[in-house]
């Protein structure tokens, strides 16, 4: 018998293995971290509303004896995350369609590559939280969109092309989605997967709010959970700080409703018999949320953290961050705005919720900042002098990162400070 052979052991099914054999045999059946956080990452957890028949793909009857229609809702065709929903009509009835024309965003190809400075605030409102979007910067991954609202949405809306981030600057409402309604309020991000039928109706007018369209699905960071999907205990906030739709109204209503459905780059405005929240109950892992940004837990640290830290959420080929009150860096030399950096990589874009920004100069409340890639960036002259001694910030920012150029658009453009670029000259230089 050869020494090997010696240390040969009987397998589960009876062959002769090694011990290295079976330790990797064991690692085969475990089930693949990629392969549970991929069904768990994307949404925070399950969830259901009202009735539900004990099994799926049964028989769930009205109190009349007719049938409910069940509706499979699906981002990722049968294996991303899904609800099982229960209508009372066909949700397939069309009463009619209307093509309401070309939406794609026009961008410009041949910018110069320069630092940015948007100013928003005196944006005037025009039309509802859809009808009033305007792009302002995008890529193939992601679009950006600032919307100050005037009117209230009449129609229902639904982006079957792209999930949806929506930050309330200001104001506050309701999210009215077929999954059931969400109460929002000032600072609170929506996460809206792809195919959700909603209509934002606010309290008072005008809102200042951003609508960030993801060509892929937006998701709670991978590092921040554990194999079950779980928030971990390091991560800046909780399934406690999640809100999933919290009352599901059921409009049992016949009539004249009209959906408009985004898809290949087009409004398409559908008119359907019945209300569109028709359902009596739901379940599943696919549904709307919201998560305040005063809610998020920053991180501090002795000295400077970078902006991975303010991690919120994660999409494809970009990141958000928020960037919250906080108390500052706590060694007794420590400067405590960020040093410059070279971001040869990513599109950097900030949006200030208020102008307590201490890195920066000359912004408002309102004002977005691009920082693209290729060019370092850092505070202006003066800020690290005058920032040694702070213990603690006010400041409140949307941040997105993006691994590839943003581009931007004749509307940016109108709202841009053409002097920006200038502000971290030391002196004025002749000619510029
Ligand atoms: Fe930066």
């Amino acid at each position: 018998m050869r020494p090997d052979e010696a240390s040969r052991i009987e397998g589960d099914d009876g062959s002769r293995t090694t011990p290295s054999q079976k330790k990797w045999a064991a690692l085969r059946r475990r089930p693949r971290r990629t392969t549970i956080l991929r069904y768990n990452k994307a949404m925070p957890r399950y969830h259901r509303l009202g009735q539900l028949p004990r099994y799926r793909h049964t028989q769930f009857r009205k109190p009349n004896g007719e049938l409910y229609s069940e509706q499979l809702f699906s981002t990722r065709g049968f294996s991303g995350p899904m609800a099982t929903m229960y209508h009372i009509n066909l949700p397939t009835e069309v009463a009619g369609w209307e093509d309401i024309g070309d939406v794609s965003v026009k961008f410009l190809t041949d910018e110069a590559l320069r630092h940015r400075h948007l100013k928003t605030r005196t944006m005037p409102a025009r039309g509802d939280a859809l009808s009033g979007r305007i792009p302002l910067m995008g890529n193939n991954d992601v679009i950006w969109y600032q919307v100050h609202v005037a009117e209230q949405m009449k129609d229902f809306y639904k982006n079957a092309e792209g999930d949806e981030l929506l930050f309330v600057h200001n104001g506050s409402g309701v999210c009215e989605t077929m999954f059931g309604d969400i109460n929002f309020s000032p600072g609170d991000y929506l996460v809206i997967p792809r195919g959700t039928i909603y209509r934002m109706q606010f309290d008072s007018l005008p809102t200042m709010m951003l609508a960030i369209e993801s060509h892929g699905p937006i998701e709670i960071p991978n590092r921040y959970r554990n194999e079950v999907g779980q928030l971990l205990e390091h991560a800046p906030y909780s399934e406690r700080d999640i809100r999933p739709p919290h009352e599901l109204k059921t409009y049992d209503q016949e009539g004249e409703f009209h959906v408009i459905v985004k898809a290949r780059k087009r409004h398409t405005r559908y008119t359907y018999r019945f209300h569109p929240f028709d359902i009596v109950g739901w379940d599943g892992f696919c549904y709307p949320w919201a998560f305040n940004i005063k809610d998020f837990a920053p991180i501090t640290g002795k000295l400077h953290m970078p902006p991975p830290i303010h991690q919120t959420f994660h999409g494809h080929n970009f990141v958000i961050c928020s960037f919250c009150p906080r108390i500052l860096d706590f060694h007794p030399d420590a400067i405590v705005v960020p040093y410059n950096h070279s971001n040869v990589d990513s599109d950097e874009v900030l949006y200030y919720c208020n102008d307590k920004f201490g890195s920066r100069k000359g912004i408002e409340e309102g004002s977005i900042t691009l920082h693209p890639l290729g060019i370092p960036h850092g505070p202006q002259p003066g800020a690290v002098e005058a920032s040694i001694g702070a213990t603690k910030t006010e400041e409140l920012a949307v941040m997105l990162d993006t691994y590839y150029p943003l581009m931007l658009t004749e509307q940016a453009l109108a709202l841009e400070d053409p002097n920006y670029w200038k502000s971290w000259q030391t002196k004025q230089l002749s000619g510029v």
